[in-house]
Protein backbone atom coordinates (compact mmCIF):
# COMPACT_ATOMS: atom_id res chain seq x y z
CA UNK A 1 0.00 0.00 0.00
CA UNK A 2 1.48 3.56 -0.71
CA UNK A 3 1.37 6.52 1.52
CA UNK A 4 -1.01 7.09 4.14
CA UNK A 5 -1.58 11.11 3.52
CA UNK A 6 -0.62 13.81 0.62
CA UNK A 7 0.34 17.25 0.57
CA UNK A 8 -0.93 19.35 -1.89
CA UNK A 9 1.14 22.47 -2.85
CA UNK A 10 -0.24 25.48 -4.59
CA UNK A 11 1.31 26.25 -7.96
CA UNK A 12 3.63 24.31 -10.11
CA UNK A 13 4.45 24.00 -13.77
CA UNK A 14 1.97 21.57 -15.03
CA UNK A 15 3.12 20.95 -18.73
CA UNK A 16 4.83 17.87 -20.56
CA UNK A 17 3.10 14.73 -20.85
CA UNK A 18 2.47 11.76 -18.71
CA UNK A 19 0.90 8.03 -19.19
CA UNK A 20 -1.46 6.42 -16.98
CA UNK A 21 -1.64 2.80 -15.59
CA UNK A 22 -3.90 0.47 -17.86
CA UNK A 23 -7.94 0.50 -17.49
CA UNK A 24 -9.23 -1.21 -14.60
CA UNK A 25 -12.46 -2.72 -15.84
CA UNK A 26 -10.98 -4.31 -18.95
CA UNK A 27 -8.04 -5.27 -16.39
CA UNK A 28 -10.57 -7.52 -14.33
CA UNK A 29 -12.49 -8.38 -17.71
CA UNK A 30 -9.20 -9.59 -19.30
CA UNK A 31 -8.41 -11.74 -16.33
CA UNK A 32 -12.00 -13.39 -15.95
CA UNK A 33 -12.65 -14.03 -19.76
CA UNK A 34 -9.22 -15.37 -20.00
CA UNK A 35 -9.65 -17.36 -16.82
CA UNK A 36 -12.03 -19.19 -18.50
CA UNK A 37 -11.34 -19.59 -22.04
CA UNK A 38 -9.28 -22.88 -23.71
CA UNK A 39 -5.65 -21.73 -23.96
CA UNK A 40 -3.09 -19.02 -22.78
CA UNK A 41 -4.29 -15.60 -22.79
CA UNK A 42 -1.76 -12.72 -22.88
CA UNK A 43 -2.50 -9.52 -21.81
CA UNK A 44 -0.15 -6.14 -22.19
CA UNK A 45 -1.49 -3.23 -20.04
CA UNK A 46 -2.84 -5.09 -17.88
CA UNK A 47 -3.37 -2.72 -14.62
CA UNK A 48 -1.09 -3.81 -11.52
CA UNK A 49 -3.22 -2.28 -8.87
CA UNK A 50 -4.70 -3.71 -5.66
CA UNK A 51 -8.11 -3.93 -7.44
CA UNK A 52 -7.46 -6.12 -10.62
CA UNK A 53 -4.50 -8.06 -8.15
CA UNK A 54 -7.91 -8.76 -6.07
CA UNK A 55 -9.43 -10.45 -9.29
CA UNK A 56 -6.41 -12.57 -10.34
CA UNK A 57 -5.97 -14.18 -6.61
CA UNK A 58 -9.77 -14.88 -6.81
CA UNK A 59 -9.07 -16.89 -9.99
CA UNK A 60 -5.81 -18.40 -8.54
CA UNK A 61 -7.85 -19.39 -5.31
CA UNK A 62 -10.06 -21.23 -8.49
CA UNK A 63 -7.02 -23.14 -9.68
CA UNK A 64 -6.46 -20.58 -12.38
CA UNK A 65 -2.85 -20.13 -12.89
CA UNK A 66 -1.34 -16.99 -14.30
CA UNK A 67 2.43 -15.48 -15.18
CA UNK A 68 3.43 -12.11 -14.68
CA UNK A 69 6.26 -11.73 -18.09
CA UNK A 70 6.82 -8.12 -17.08
CA UNK A 71 5.51 -4.64 -16.18
CA UNK A 72 2.22 -4.88 -16.95
CA UNK A 73 2.32 -8.10 -19.49
CA UNK A 74 0.28 -11.01 -17.84
CA UNK A 75 -0.52 -14.83 -18.90
CA UNK A 76 -3.72 -16.25 -18.00
CA UNK A 77 -3.65 -20.16 -18.81
CA UNK A 78 -7.48 -20.57 -19.22
CA UNK A 79 -8.81 -23.30 -17.16
CA UNK A 80 -11.89 -24.12 -19.78
CA UNK A 81 -15.29 -23.20 -19.32
CA UNK A 82 -15.68 -25.56 -16.15
CA UNK A 83 -12.24 -26.15 -15.31
CA UNK A 84 -12.48 -23.69 -12.40
CA UNK A 85 -12.26 -25.67 -9.05
CA UNK A 86 -13.97 -25.07 -5.40
CA UNK A 87 -12.00 -22.08 -3.05
CA UNK A 88 -10.94 -23.36 0.09
CA UNK A 89 -11.56 -20.35 1.66
CA UNK A 90 -13.63 -17.12 1.34
CA UNK A 91 -12.52 -15.04 -1.92
CA UNK A 92 -11.55 -11.29 -0.43
CA UNK A 93 -11.45 -9.02 -2.96
CA UNK A 94 -10.38 -6.15 -0.83
CA UNK A 95 -12.32 -2.51 -1.80
CA UNK A 96 -12.97 -3.99 -5.58
CA UNK A 97 -17.00 -3.97 -5.84
CA UNK A 98 -16.12 -4.54 -10.13
CA UNK A 99 -14.32 -7.81 -9.00
CA UNK A 100 -17.23 -8.91 -6.64
CA UNK A 101 -20.38 -8.57 -8.99
CA UNK A 102 -18.56 -9.36 -11.92
CA UNK A 103 -17.13 -12.65 -9.99
CA UNK A 104 -20.61 -13.60 -8.49
CA UNK A 105 -21.76 -13.81 -11.94
CA UNK A 106 -19.00 -16.13 -12.79
CA UNK A 107 -19.68 -18.27 -10.10
CA UNK A 108 -23.87 -18.50 -10.90
CA UNK A 109 -22.20 -21.15 -13.44
CA UNK A 110 -19.95 -23.12 -11.32
CA UNK A 111 -20.31 -26.22 -9.75
CA UNK A 112 -19.29 -25.47 -6.08
CA UNK A 113 -19.77 -23.28 -3.54
CA UNK A 114 -18.10 -19.78 -3.02
CA UNK A 115 -18.08 -17.38 -0.91
CA UNK A 116 -17.29 -13.53 -1.90
CA UNK A 117 -15.97 -10.77 1.11
CA UNK A 118 -14.18 -7.60 0.88
CA UNK A 119 -13.00 -4.59 3.09
CA UNK A 120 -14.93 -2.70 5.23
CA UNK A 121 -16.19 -0.33 2.29
CA UNK A 122 -17.01 -3.29 -0.11
CA UNK A 123 -18.80 -4.91 2.45
CA UNK A 124 -21.16 -2.18 3.05
CA UNK A 125 -21.84 -1.46 -0.78
CA UNK A 126 -25.43 -2.77 -2.30
CA UNK A 127 -25.50 -6.47 -3.73
CA UNK A 128 -28.97 -7.29 -4.73
CA UNK A 129 -28.70 -5.01 -7.67
CA UNK A 130 -26.83 -8.83 -9.10
CA UNK A 131 -28.27 -10.93 -6.97
CA UNK A 132 -31.68 -10.67 -7.51
CA UNK A 133 -31.16 -11.35 -11.42
CA UNK A 134 -28.91 -14.25 -11.14
CA UNK A 135 -31.56 -16.12 -9.01
CA UNK A 136 -34.41 -15.25 -11.50
CA UNK A 137 -31.63 -17.13 -13.96
CA UNK A 138 -31.83 -20.14 -11.20
CA UNK A 139 -28.83 -19.40 -9.69
CA UNK A 140 -28.62 -19.49 -5.53
CA UNK A 141 -27.32 -16.42 -5.06
CA UNK A 142 -27.01 -15.42 -1.01
CA UNK A 143 -26.26 -11.91 0.36
CA UNK A 144 -26.54 -10.14 3.99
CA UNK A 145 -29.91 -7.90 4.09
CA UNK A 146 -28.30 -6.94 0.58
CA UNK A 147 -24.88 -6.98 1.33
CA UNK A 148 -21.69 -8.66 1.14
CA UNK A 149 -20.55 -11.82 1.94
CA UNK A 150 -22.35 -12.99 -0.82
CA UNK A 151 -22.94 -17.03 -1.20
CA UNK A 152 -22.62 -18.55 -4.71
CA UNK A 153 -24.16 -22.56 -4.62
CA UNK A 154 -24.21 -24.67 -7.24
CA UNK A 155 -24.69 -26.76 -9.48
CA UNK A 156 -27.54 -25.23 -10.86
CA UNK A 157 -29.02 -24.84 -13.92
CA UNK A 158 -29.19 -21.71 -15.12
CA UNK A 159 -31.82 -20.48 -18.16
CA UNK A 160 -31.31 -17.33 -20.14
CA UNK A 161 -32.92 -14.61 -19.50
CA UNK A 162 -34.59 -10.93 -21.24
CA UNK A 163 -33.18 -8.46 -17.66
CA UNK A 164 -34.29 -5.00 -18.35
CA UNK A 165 -31.96 -3.02 -15.96
CA UNK A 166 -33.70 0.24 -14.17
CA UNK A 167 -30.18 1.52 -13.98
CA UNK A 168 -27.57 1.69 -16.48
CA UNK A 169 -24.58 -0.56 -14.69
CA UNK A 170 -22.22 -2.55 -16.34
CA UNK A 171 -21.13 -4.56 -13.65
CA UNK A 172 -24.56 -6.07 -13.44
CA UNK A 173 -24.56 -6.46 -17.48
CA UNK A 174 -21.45 -8.31 -17.09
CA UNK A 175 -22.53 -9.92 -14.12
CA UNK A 176 -25.31 -11.58 -16.23
CA UNK A 177 -23.84 -11.86 -19.19
CA UNK A 178 -20.88 -14.17 -17.30
CA UNK A 179 -23.70 -15.96 -15.74
CA UNK A 180 -25.74 -16.39 -19.27
CA UNK A 181 -22.49 -18.30 -20.92
CA UNK A 182 -23.81 -20.72 -18.58
CA UNK A 183 -27.14 -21.03 -19.10
CA UNK A 184 -29.68 -22.67 -21.66
CA UNK A 185 -30.91 -20.18 -24.10
CA UNK A 186 -30.12 -16.52 -25.06
CA UNK A 187 -28.97 -13.59 -22.16
CA UNK A 188 -30.14 -10.23 -23.09
CA UNK A 189 -29.50 -7.16 -20.69
CA UNK A 190 -31.49 -4.02 -21.32
CA UNK A 191 -29.98 -1.01 -20.04
CA UNK A 192 -31.69 2.67 -20.00
CA UNK A 193 -28.72 3.97 -21.41
CA UNK A 194 -25.93 2.57 -22.41
CA UNK A 195 -23.01 1.86 -19.78
CA UNK A 196 -19.29 1.03 -20.74
CA UNK A 197 -19.42 -2.20 -22.95
CA UNK A 198 -15.98 -3.29 -22.48
CA UNK A 199 -17.16 -6.86 -21.42
CA UNK A 200 -19.23 -7.10 -24.63
CA UNK A 201 -16.39 -5.79 -26.71
CA UNK A 202 -14.22 -8.49 -24.89
CA UNK A 203 -16.70 -11.93 -25.43
CA UNK A 204 -16.59 -10.75 -29.22
CA UNK A 205 -12.94 -11.02 -29.00
CA UNK A 206 -12.69 -14.56 -27.54
CA UNK A 207 -15.47 -15.65 -29.81
CA UNK A 208 -18.76 -15.47 -28.86
CA UNK A 209 -21.44 -14.50 -31.29
CA UNK A 210 -22.47 -11.18 -29.09
CA UNK A 211 -25.45 -9.47 -30.87
CA UNK A 212 -25.90 -5.99 -29.87
CA UNK A 213 -28.81 -3.30 -30.03
CA UNK A 214 -28.57 0.53 -29.07
CA UNK A 215 -28.83 -0.07 -25.54
CA UNK A 216 -29.12 -3.60 -25.41
CA UNK A 217 -26.97 -6.80 -25.77
CA UNK A 218 -27.49 -10.30 -25.85
CA UNK A 219 -25.28 -14.04 -26.44
CA UNK A 220 -26.58 -17.70 -26.31
CA UNK A 221 -25.83 -20.25 -23.72
CA UNK A 222 -23.00 -22.72 -24.12
CA UNK A 223 -20.61 -20.45 -26.34
CA UNK A 224 -16.99 -21.43 -25.65
CA UNK A 225 -14.13 -19.09 -25.41
CA UNK A 226 -11.29 -19.23 -27.24
CA UNK A 227 -7.89 -17.54 -25.74
CA UNK A 228 -6.55 -14.10 -27.48
CA UNK A 229 -4.52 -11.47 -26.64
CA UNK A 230 -5.44 -8.54 -25.01
CA UNK A 231 -3.85 -5.57 -25.66
CA UNK A 232 -5.33 -2.68 -22.72
CA UNK A 233 -4.97 0.74 -23.55
CA UNK A 234 -4.28 3.58 -20.36
CA UNK A 235 -7.34 4.05 -17.93
CA UNK A 236 -9.84 6.79 -19.09
CA UNK A 237 -10.73 7.05 -15.30
CA UNK A 238 -7.35 8.10 -14.37
CA UNK A 239 -6.39 10.12 -17.30
CA UNK A 240 -9.38 11.89 -16.21
CA UNK A 241 -6.95 13.72 -12.95
CA UNK A 242 -4.55 14.88 -15.58
CA UNK A 243 -7.26 15.84 -18.04
CA UNK A 244 -8.30 18.39 -15.16
CA UNK A 245 -4.87 19.14 -13.99
CA UNK A 246 -3.93 20.20 -17.33
CA UNK A 247 -7.36 22.55 -17.48
CA UNK A 248 -7.28 23.95 -14.42
CA UNK A 249 -3.39 24.42 -13.13
CA UNK A 250 -1.71 24.12 -16.67
CA UNK A 251 0.61 26.35 -17.79
CA UNK A 252 1.50 24.91 -20.91
CA UNK A 253 0.11 22.19 -23.17
CA UNK A 254 -0.13 18.70 -21.34
CA UNK A 255 -0.43 15.73 -23.08
CA UNK A 256 -2.06 12.56 -21.68
CA UNK A 257 -0.79 9.59 -24.13
CA UNK A 258 -2.14 6.37 -25.25
CA UNK A 259 -5.81 6.55 -23.56
CA UNK A 260 -8.75 4.43 -24.22
CA UNK A 261 -11.44 6.51 -25.75
CA UNK A 262 -14.22 3.76 -25.45
CA UNK A 263 -17.57 6.60 -26.08
CA UNK A 264 -18.66 4.72 -23.17
CA UNK A 265 -15.96 6.65 -21.05
CA UNK A 266 -15.30 10.07 -22.46
CA UNK A 267 -18.38 12.02 -21.27
CA UNK A 268 -16.25 13.99 -19.26
CA UNK A 269 -14.48 15.60 -22.28
CA UNK A 270 -18.21 17.25 -23.55
CA UNK A 271 -18.92 18.66 -19.73
CA UNK A 272 -15.51 20.28 -19.95
CA UNK A 273 -15.43 21.18 -23.19
CA UNK A 274 -19.30 22.94 -22.45
CA UNK A 275 -17.08 24.60 -19.63
CA UNK A 276 -14.91 26.19 -21.92
CA UNK A 277 -12.00 23.66 -21.90
CA UNK A 278 -9.33 23.23 -24.90
CA UNK A 279 -9.20 19.69 -25.28
CA UNK A 280 -7.35 17.70 -28.58
CA UNK A 281 -8.12 14.14 -28.85
CA UNK A 282 -5.60 12.60 -31.58
CA UNK A 283 -6.43 8.89 -32.32
CA UNK A 284 -4.26 6.11 -32.46
CA UNK A 285 -6.03 3.54 -33.45
CA UNK A 286 -7.10 0.76 -31.52
CA UNK A 287 -5.71 -1.53 -28.74
CA UNK A 288 -7.58 -4.45 -29.86
CA UNK A 289 -10.90 -3.63 -29.84
CA UNK A 290 -10.95 -0.52 -27.79
CA UNK A 291 -9.80 3.26 -29.43
CA UNK A 292 -7.11 4.56 -28.03
CA UNK A 293 -5.77 8.65 -28.06
CA UNK A 294 -3.41 10.83 -27.14
CA UNK A 295 -5.13 13.63 -25.54
CA UNK A 296 -3.86 17.46 -25.18
CA UNK A 297 -5.30 19.89 -22.82
CA UNK A 298 -4.80 23.48 -22.51
CA UNK A 299 -5.21 25.71 -19.93
CA UNK A 300 -8.09 28.04 -19.84
CA UNK A 301 -10.84 30.23 -18.03
CA UNK A 302 -13.91 27.94 -17.54
CA UNK A 303 -17.29 28.88 -16.57
CA UNK A 304 -19.71 27.03 -14.30
CA UNK A 305 -22.68 24.62 -15.93
CA UNK A 306 -26.02 22.42 -15.82
CA UNK A 307 -24.32 18.87 -16.62
CA UNK A 308 -26.48 17.07 -19.11
CA UNK A 309 -28.19 14.28 -17.49
CA UNK A 310 -27.44 12.12 -20.12
CA UNK A 311 -23.73 12.53 -19.12
CA UNK A 312 -24.46 12.10 -15.78
CA UNK A 313 -24.34 8.30 -15.94
CA UNK A 314 -21.45 7.60 -18.26
CA UNK A 315 -19.12 9.91 -16.32
CA UNK A 316 -20.13 8.70 -12.81
CA UNK A 317 -16.53 7.93 -12.27
CA UNK A 318 -15.19 11.27 -13.09
CA UNK A 319 -17.61 13.07 -11.20
CA UNK A 320 -15.29 13.79 -8.19
CA UNK A 321 -12.46 15.39 -10.57
CA UNK A 322 -15.27 17.39 -12.00
CA UNK A 323 -16.66 18.61 -8.76
CA UNK A 324 -13.31 19.85 -8.41
CA UNK A 325 -12.97 21.73 -11.51
CA UNK A 326 -16.52 23.17 -10.78
CA UNK A 327 -14.65 24.26 -7.49
CA UNK A 328 -12.87 26.67 -9.71
CA UNK A 329 -15.14 27.58 -12.50
CA UNK A 330 -16.70 31.03 -12.72
CA UNK A 331 -20.62 30.78 -11.75
CA UNK A 332 -22.64 27.56 -10.90
CA UNK A 333 -22.25 23.68 -11.58
CA UNK A 334 -25.04 21.61 -10.99
CA UNK A 335 -25.10 17.94 -11.30
CA UNK A 336 -28.20 15.72 -10.81
CA UNK A 337 -29.39 12.36 -11.19
CA UNK A 338 -25.73 10.83 -9.37
CA UNK A 339 -27.56 9.13 -6.20
CA UNK A 340 -25.71 6.45 -7.53
CA UNK A 341 -22.50 8.41 -5.84
CA UNK A 342 -23.67 7.40 -2.86
CA UNK A 343 -23.26 3.47 -2.79
CA UNK A 344 -19.48 3.81 -4.63
CA UNK A 345 -16.37 3.62 -2.41
CA UNK A 346 -17.35 6.04 -0.44
CA UNK A 347 -20.66 7.99 -0.69
CA UNK A 348 -18.51 10.52 -2.80
CA UNK A 349 -21.07 13.18 -2.58
CA UNK A 350 -21.15 13.54 0.88
CA UNK A 351 -17.12 12.95 1.03
CA UNK A 352 -16.93 15.70 -2.21
CA UNK A 353 -19.06 18.49 -0.28
CA UNK A 354 -17.30 17.98 2.65
CA UNK A 355 -13.95 17.94 1.81
CA UNK A 356 -15.14 20.97 -0.74
CA UNK A 357 -16.94 22.61 1.75
CA UNK A 358 -13.61 22.63 4.32
CA UNK A 359 -11.70 24.30 1.58
CA UNK A 360 -13.91 27.14 1.48
CA UNK A 361 -15.73 26.53 -1.53
CA UNK A 362 -19.87 26.83 -1.28
CA UNK A 363 -21.63 23.56 -2.18
CA UNK A 364 -24.70 22.59 -1.47
CA UNK A 365 -25.57 18.57 -1.61
CA UNK A 366 -28.72 16.94 -2.16
CA UNK A 367 -30.17 13.40 -2.16
CA UNK A 368 -28.86 12.96 -5.63
CA UNK A 369 -26.20 15.87 -6.84
CA UNK A 370 -24.15 18.79 -5.66
CA UNK A 371 -24.72 22.77 -6.55
CA UNK A 372 -21.03 23.96 -6.64
CA UNK A 373 -20.48 27.93 -6.88
CA UNK A 374 -16.97 28.22 -7.99
CA UNK A 375 -14.35 30.68 -7.33
CA UNK A 376 -11.50 30.86 -4.19
CA UNK A 377 -10.57 27.47 -3.49
CA UNK A 378 -8.75 28.06 0.99
CA UNK A 379 -5.87 25.35 2.08
CA UNK A 380 -6.94 22.92 4.62
CA UNK A 381 -7.39 19.24 5.71
CA UNK A 382 -9.95 17.22 3.68
CA UNK A 383 -10.82 13.03 4.07
CA UNK A 384 -10.87 10.88 1.05
CA UNK A 385 -12.70 8.93 3.14
CA UNK A 386 -10.64 5.71 1.87
CA UNK A 387 -11.59 6.84 -1.83
CA UNK A 388 -9.02 7.06 -4.43
CA UNK A 389 -11.15 8.80 -6.35
CA UNK A 390 -11.61 11.44 -3.99
CA UNK A 391 -8.34 11.55 -2.82
CA UNK A 392 -6.93 12.11 -6.29
CA UNK A 393 -9.45 14.97 -7.24
CA UNK A 394 -8.55 16.87 -3.96
CA UNK A 395 -4.89 16.43 -5.00
CA UNK A 396 -5.37 18.20 -8.39
CA UNK A 397 -7.39 20.85 -6.52
CA UNK A 398 -4.36 21.59 -4.71
CA UNK A 399 -2.81 23.15 -7.05
CA UNK A 400 -5.41 25.80 -7.28
CA UNK A 401 -5.66 26.45 -3.55
CA UNK A 402 -4.73 28.88 -1.77
CA UNK A 403 -2.34 27.79 0.47
CA UNK A 404 -1.48 23.90 0.78
CA UNK A 405 -4.37 21.33 1.44
CA UNK A 406 -3.71 18.21 3.31
CA UNK A 407 -5.41 15.10 2.10
CA UNK A 408 -5.98 12.24 4.53
CA UNK A 409 -6.28 8.10 3.84
CA UNK A 410 -5.16 8.28 0.63
CA UNK A 411 -3.93 4.60 0.51
CA UNK A 412 -6.48 3.20 -1.34
CA UNK A 413 -5.35 5.42 -4.42
CA UNK A 414 -3.97 2.05 -5.14
CA UNK A 415 -6.62 0.39 -5.70
CA UNK A 416 -6.49 2.26 -9.57
CA UNK A 417 -3.88 4.33 -9.71
CA UNK A 418 -0.26 2.91 -8.57
CA UNK A 419 1.91 5.50 -8.86
CA UNK A 420 -0.25 8.66 -9.16
CA UNK A 421 1.45 10.81 -6.53
CA UNK A 422 4.89 9.99 -8.84
CA UNK A 423 3.24 10.56 -12.05
CA UNK A 424 1.74 13.47 -10.71
CA UNK A 425 5.31 15.35 -10.04
CA UNK A 426 6.13 13.89 -13.32
CA UNK A 427 3.81 16.74 -15.16
CA UNK A 428 4.72 19.46 -12.64
CA UNK A 429 2.22 19.33 -9.75
CA UNK A 430 3.71 19.69 -6.26
CA UNK A 431 2.01 17.03 -4.64
CA UNK A 432 4.29 15.14 -1.49
CA UNK A 433 3.37 11.90 0.02
CA UNK A 434 3.58 11.52 3.51
CA UNK A 435 3.40 8.49 6.01
C1 LIG B 1 -17.41 -0.57 -13.64
C2 LIG B 1 -18.70 -0.11 -13.76
C3 LIG B 1 -19.20 1.11 -13.10
C4 LIG B 1 -18.05 1.95 -12.55
C5 LIG B 1 -17.04 1.12 -11.84
C6 LIG B 1 -16.41 0.11 -12.80
C7 LIG B 1 -17.02 -1.79 -14.37
O1 LIG B 1 -20.05 0.77 -12.03
O2 LIG B 1 -18.56 2.96 -11.71
O3 LIG B 1 -16.01 1.92 -11.33
O4 LIG B 1 -15.81 -2.05 -14.54
O5 LIG B 1 -17.92 -2.50 -14.82
P1 LIG B 1 -21.62 0.41 -12.20
O6 LIG B 1 -21.72 -0.86 -12.95
O7 LIG B 1 -22.12 0.27 -10.80
O8 LIG B 1 -22.24 1.54 -12.94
Amino acid sequence: MGARNYVATPGGRVAGEVRVPGDKSISHRAALLGAIARGTTEIRGFLESADCTATLGALSSMGVRHERLGPAHFIVHGAGMHGLCAPSQALDLGNSGTSMRLLAGLLAGQSFEATLVGDASLMQRPMERVAEPLRRMGAAVQTREGRPPITVSGPRPLVGRDHRLELPSAQVKSALLLAGLYATGRTRVQEPGLSRDHTERMLGAFGVPVERESNAVSIPGGASLQATEVRIPGDFSSAAFFIAAGVIAGTEVLVIRDVGINPTRTALLDVLRLMGADIRVHARGAAGDEPRADIEVRPGRLRGVEVPPAAVPVAMDELPILFAVAAVAEGETVVTGASELRVKESDRLAAMSAGLAGLGVAVEPSPDGLRIHGGRVRGGAVDSRGDHRVAMAFAILGARAESQVHIRDVQNVATSFPGFAAAARATGLLLAEEG
